[in-house]
């Protein structure tokens, strides 16, 4: 954690304490094993958070297939949209001919999405696919343009290639950028590839332009700076693409992972719900390229060393949109599920086959010979069931019949729909308990009283039933729907409830995970950005905070033999132990959600008791201000802050915070 720094929390020693509480941690009898994969993340194409967000791609509609072929680009002198070009499931490209005058131009530009941002001494890598169908040589003049500029060039920086011959081919030049600009955008002149030659007739298909500095240096690429933040996560399981999208508004444009493989250039344009979902929030521009696909979001799982979790389309279209009665027309029918079950045996292998295998082929041809070691697959995502009809849990079940008997070494994923309670989550649980999910994911965006009165939820969870996937969650301000320091400490609050039932919640995944400053549809999201930069959020470092303290082992921690989950008498407390053994270290986790400090006796109980610590480092999440945000004008009003003590059973944890005490040994 970058951020972390030693201070001294001087106030607490003038701090007005409420009192003391006895926390009794037995630390001879170890609870259950908490598992790697229980603090993750989870990505949906929302709130630009794909295109126009992680993906580094930097020009909009690259290859011309938005519906309104020139969407995001403004085309000048004589051009022509065509639809024969190279890559048949992205058939659209641009001609580019001579104006008729020596004056005039003929050209494209690209806004970018909401704008073009480059970093001063920075290398981007231009890349477009173009020919010269009448044959010959053309020149074609790259530029970084800022229209508003009042100086007097609107170039700021560069480059050109030289186009030859009719075969289509990828042409690709860097351009070395000085300034930090924002707020650019991409203007294609074409020119004469010799002074004093005719300007010949040019096609131009999948206009690209990366930053060379991706995360891992890769050419099609993420953004370093968002997925670093992700990487320091330290998630230990990623669950994607979505969410809604998954589903589709209707089954055509459901997440089809086939069409997200494979050269990027020939993945096809899906479109994104989140264009028109809100149409108080429309954003009519947003399209999935997926060149973030599924080779790449496994890639990212490599990289944080964590688990891949896919979810599929059960083949139920977002059923917030269509009616069930009108099945045959926006759902698969329960006797032509094949083609979907088939997808999700296909996907098993394309991560794990070998290269003998077709789809494992498929994945060593993009160059990873290895298998992703895939374990776990979502069927569907918030699907239900109503009284009278098995809409989803017949559909499921068909899943599971054929992939458990083909694949019985992946952990399967139910759901157990939108809500955290009321008919469906009732009418679901006790269903995937029946078909044997090994998991089902449970999503909840709640207020601040829902998650302070839930301290316990998971204490009750029938312990025989499969393990708890909190896959979407997040806490909703009442009227306050942002990163405020409040809700984060209610979440945190609320996450001692999943570690100390670490026997039944195996997986938990905040959400949204990722959100465009200019082009947000839902909020609060962990980790907010423009075109420059990004920022962590207050539940962002409640996430890194659970992340790196993770612990083994679950210690039990109690308080007059009760959990310490905000209950009556406990002043607003909600606590957590465990034990780390890498470390070598009992960690306990305190949010404390109320007005007053409250002095913590940590009373070591059991065999064990007189354990030798060497120190205590204590870490706290605060501010006094509870409305208080971290931003991109001010990314670091709240971070954590670390505090080294001699260890000392007796400490105060300051009203309105959340703190960790890790005791070494
Ligand atoms: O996270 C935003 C949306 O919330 C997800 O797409 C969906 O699963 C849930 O309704």
């Amino acid at each position: 954690m970058k951020r972390l720094t030693t201070l001294v929390l001087a106030t607490l020693t003038s701090t007005v304490i409420a009192n003391t509480h006895t926390f009794d941690i037995n630390v001879s009898k170890t609870g259950a094993d908490i598992q790697p994969t229980m603090y993750g993340i989870f990505l949906e194409d929302i709130n630009y958070g794909a295109d126009g967000g992680l993906y580094a791609e930097m020009v909009k509609n690259r290859s011309f297939e938005f519906p309104q072929s020139l969407m995001g680009w403004r085309a000048f002198g004589k051009f022509e949209v065509r639809d024969d070009g190279p890559f048949e499931k992205n058939p659209h490209y641009v001609r580019l001919s001579n104006p008729g005058h020596p004056h005039k131009h003929t050209g494209i530009e690209n806004e970018g999405f909401f704008g073009i941002s480059v970093k001063q001494n920075k290398k981007y890598r231009f890349s477009v696919w173009a020919r010269c169908p009448e044959g010959g040589k053309s020149k074609i003049e790259v530029q970084l343009v800022d229209n508003d500029t009042m100086g007097e060039n609107q170039s700021q920086a560069g480059t050109s290639i030289t186009v030859e011959g009719k075969e289509w081919k990828k042409y690709t030049a860097i351009i070395d950028n000085k300034h930090t600009k924002n707020d650019l955008s991409l203007r294609l002149f074409l020119r004469p590839a010799e002074r004093g030659a005719g300007l010949v007739t040019t096609d131009l298909e999948h206009v690209s332009l990366f930053p060379t500095d991706t995360w891992k240096g890769r050419e099609n690429g993420m953004r370093k700076d968002i997925a670093q933040a992700l990487n320091d996560l330290k998630p230990g399981v990623f669950r994607f693409p979505g969410g809604c999208i998954v589903e589709g508004t209707d089954l055509e444009s459901r997440y089809q992972w086939k069409n997200t493989i494979g050269p990027v250039e020939n993945r096809p344009l899906n479109e994104n719900r989140w264009h028109y979902t809100f149409a108080h929030r429309f954003y009519p521009d947003y399209y999935q390229s997926y060149g973030l696909g599924f080779f790449e979001y496994f890639l990212l799982c490599e990289d944080f060393g964590c688990e891949a979790l896919p979810v599929l389309s059960c083949g139920l279209s977002c059923q917030y949109q269509n009616d069930i009665r009108d099945e045959a027309k926006v759902h698969v029918a329960l006797d032509d599920l094949d083609p979907y079950i088939q997808d999700a045996l296909d996907l098993i292998e394309f991560a794990n086959g070998d290269a003998s295998t077709t789809w494992g082929k498929v994945r060593a041809d993009m160059g990873h010979p290895e298998p992703f070691n895939l374990k776990f697959l979502g069927i569907g995502n918030e699907q239900w069931d109503y009284k009278d009809n098995a809409a989803y849990t017949a559909r499921l079940k068909k899943f599971l019949d054929v992939l458990k008997k083909q694949h019985p070494e992946i952990k399967y994923i139910g759901t157990t729909g939108p809500d955290s309670e009321g008919e469906k989550f009732d009418i679901l649980q006790p269903k995937m308990k029946q078909l044997k999910v090994d998991l089902y994911d449970e999503h909840f965006y709640r207020n601040e009283e829902w998650f302070l009165n839930g301290g316990t939820r998971y204490d009750k969870y029938d312990r025989k039933g499969p393990a708890v996937f909190a896959g979407e969650y997040a806490c909703h301000g009442k009227g306050k729907k942002w990163n405020h320091f409040e809700a984060s400490l209610y979440e945190a609050a609320f996450m001692t409830g999943f570690e100390r039932n670490a026997d039944i919640v195996h997986m938990t995944t905040y959400a949204p995970l990722l959100a465009h400053e200019k082009g947000w549809q839902w909020r609060p999201d962990l980790i907010w950005f423009n075109n420059a930069n990004c920022v962590k959020t207050c539940s962002y470092y409640i996430q890194q905070l659970y992340g790196k303290y993770r612990g083994d082992k679950v210690l039990k921690l109690t308080e007059g033999k009760l959990p310490v989950a905000g209950q009556e008498g406990q002043d607003g407390l909600f606590a957590s132990a465990c034990i780390d053994e890498t470390r070598n270290a009992i960690i306990i986790k305190v949010a404390n959600t109320g007005d007053e400090a409250q002095s913590l006796n940590l009373n070591f109980t059991g065999k064990k008791k007189d354990l030798v610590f060497k120190k205590l480092e204590i870490i706290t999440l605060h501010t006094d201000n509870m409305n208080e945000e971290n931003t991109l004008e001010n990314p670091y009003l709240v971070t954590p802050k670390l505090e080294l003590q001699k260890p000392d059973n007796m400490v105060v944890v300051p009203a309105k915070s959340f703190q960790i005490y890790v005791y070494n040994r």
